[in-house]
């Protein structure tokens, strides 16, 4: 196919299902929108690293422990490949993260939730990692091309780091009175605030129409959120906790599972950093940016000399 103009080409791409590349002319405003949920995606993931690192250094087992540094630096690994995909489309690492130490770039607000007891790690792996999943199997078709190959590799570990969460959730649930209180205490405490990692309501989403057009987004906030909802109230039955949330209720005409009303306010609370963490958790990467300085300026000094040397030699 001939296309006179890019804007053709461009539409041509995504109608095709095919992807758009870094090399390809694309409309500024779909730049800006990956670049925006790109570089906000990548910022969850590293701060996503805080609440459970908590835990690294009180872990009950070496074993756990083991596995729940495997996990957190997994998550650091998350937030490189999502910063180096958002480079590609001319933005610097360096901006996202200044958007960040600033409050100006959003993360999910599910971290800026306490991780008060040992079962809050279960409970972030099996809820907060499985709705990771619902999100990013879909965003695997994301019609960005370094995006949705970054989503491949993110989610296939992914998949560990929700069955750790559950394996911990089942040790409880099948331990002691006290142990099983505790995830259930913690399910309750995750549950909601999981449910609002999915974004608001359809009707209310400032960038879901756009997003779907440009197939950026492959499904809906809500729809999203019900399928997280249908798969796990059964993994729910499965440990013997209650799903916080009296009007749960299997609709057979829907095929889905009818479930309470949000605490939007909540949400919008802890999004313009109302949250009990929010300061911790900037604070956290504040000291970590201002404390990391010297590695940055060792390893690009080191780059610097390196490739002059290298031009020196080949002239
Ligand atoms: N926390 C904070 N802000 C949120 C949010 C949340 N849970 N949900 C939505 N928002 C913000 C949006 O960023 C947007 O604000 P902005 O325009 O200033 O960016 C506003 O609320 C309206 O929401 P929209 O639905 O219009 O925004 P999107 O179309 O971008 O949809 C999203 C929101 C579904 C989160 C989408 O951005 C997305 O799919 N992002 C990629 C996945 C992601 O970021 N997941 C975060 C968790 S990563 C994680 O859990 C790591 C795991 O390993 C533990």
């Amino acid at each position: 196919m001939i296309f006179t103009d890019e804007q053709g080409q461009f539409d041509a791409i995504i109608e095709a299902e095919e992807k758009i590349e870094p090399r390809d002319w694309m409309p500024e405003k779909y730049r800006l929108n990956l670049v925006r949920q790109m570089s906000q995606h990548a910022h969850s993931e590293v701060v996503g690293q805080l609440p459970e690192g908590n835990w690294i250094g009180r872990a009950p087992t070496l074993r756990r422990k083991a596995i729940l540094l495997s996990k957190v630096q997994d998550e650091a690994g998350h937030g490189l490949y999502l910063y180096s995909a958002a480079e590609t489309l001319g933005v610097s690492r360096e901006e996202m993260m200044n958007d960040l130490l600033i409050g100006k770039a959003k993360y999910a607000s599910i971290f800026n939730y306490p991780t008060l007891t040992w079962a809050d790690v279960g409970a972030i792996g099996w809820l907060v990692d499985g709705a990771a999943i619902v999100n990013q199997i879909s965003l695997c078709r994301t019609s960005y091309g370094p995006y949705a190959r970054a989503m491949v590799k993110i989610c296939k570990e992914e998949s560990f780091h929700m069955r750790q969460g559950y394996e911990i959730m089942q040790v409880l649930a099948c331990g002691s009175a006290a142990q099983k209180a505790m995830a259930q205490d913690a399910l309750n405490r995750w549950w909601w605030p999981t449910l609002m990692m999915f974004g608001p309501h359809d009707s209310e989403s400032a960038n879901s129409q756009q997003s779907m057009k440009w197939k950026i987004k492959r499904q809906s906030n809500d729809e999203l959120r019900q399928k997280f909802v249908d798969q796990t109230v059964k993994q729910a039955d499965h440990l013997g906790l209650a799903i916080p949330d009296q009007d749960l209720k299997w609709n057979e005409e829907r095929g889905h599972y009818d479930f309470g009303p949000i605490d939007w306010e909540e949400f919008a609370r802890v999004v313009k950093g109302g949250g009990l963490c929010n300061d911790a958790r900037l604070e956290a990467r504040r000291t970590a940016n201002d404390e990391g300085q010297w590695v940055k300026d060792a390893l690009m000094s080191y780059a610097e000399k390196h490739s002059k040397s290298d031009v020196d030699q080949v002239a």
